[in-house]
């Protein structure tokens, strides 16, 4: 059974995917485990619609054809409303195929739309041949890095990518959050750690609290946050 504090990853207790330590997780094969033998509408992070990054993202100055990179997007439905929203210059990565395969199949014509991107974002290679984005999107994804060595390729990867005037959202966990999702640890987070790490380059224009209540109907304590880059 999983522990109280943790992220079930269904509405189920699960089998698949036990806590374990960093070193001892095969995190490809455990992401693509939990995209194939879950329905993704079932899944603890599932929204039927993404309402508060699509909140802050009507509150950047973005062009259609401007690039928007979600990263770790899985089968998120948030790809779905940026392109009934008219954007067209989509990247969606994640480190599960199996994640994005369901994602590619569920948007089936419009997935010519978006660009795939296979790649782990603490050994980025595709992620590193990319030109630099205008919107950079992560909901509960980050806080799955609770070793300093892959925040910081994390971070650097961003501060790599990110265009001038450009645009971050960062929705994690927050610090009464729960301390495990899908059998994994977490690091949580509040908006000064998150401001902390992006450093002077970027400036915080909206941060909230935000609860998120899962396919189970158990809740998951957030926080978002929305940064701009201004050097
Ligand atoms: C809790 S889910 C959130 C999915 C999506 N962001 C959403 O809001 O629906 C975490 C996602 O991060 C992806 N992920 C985990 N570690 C990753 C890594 N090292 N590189 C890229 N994606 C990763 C997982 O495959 C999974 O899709």
């Amino acid at each position: 059974m999983m522990p109280k504090d943790s992220c079930d990853i269904t509405s189920k207790n699960a089998d698949c995917c036990s806590s374990a330590t960093h070193n001892e997780v095969d995190y490809k094969n455990h992401w693509n485990t939990v995209y194939t033998k879950y329905e993704v509408s079932k899944l603890g992070w599932y929204e039927t619609e993404s309402s508060p990054i699509l909140e802050l993202i009507s509150n950047c100055e973005l062009k259609k054809n401007d690039p928007i990179l979600f990263v770790g997007a899985g089968s998120t439905t948030l790809i779905d409303s940026l392109i009934a929203d008219d954007f067209t210059n989509l990247i969606a990565n994640d480190i599960s195929k199996e994640g994005l395969e369901t994602l590619k199949k569920r948007i089936g014509k419009q997935s010519n739309l978006v660009e795939w991107l296979v790649d782990d974002l603490t050994q980025p290679q595709e992620l590193n041949k990319i030109a630099s984005v205008k919107l950079w999107i992560d909901r509960a994804v980050l806080h799955f890095f609770t070793e300093a060595e892959d925040q910081e390729t994390y971070f650097n990867l961003l501060q790599s990518k990110m265009a001038l005037n450009g645009y971050v959202i960062l929705a994690e966990f927050n610090l009464s959050g729960a301390t495990k999702c899908s059998g994994l640890p977490v690091k949580r987070y509040d908006v000064n750690i998150l401001a902390d790490k992006l450093g002077n380059n970027f400036q915080l224009l909206n941060a909230f609290d935000y609860v998120y209540t899962m396919p189970s109907g158990d809740k998951r304590n957030y926080v978002y946050t929305l940064f701009k880059r201004i050097k």
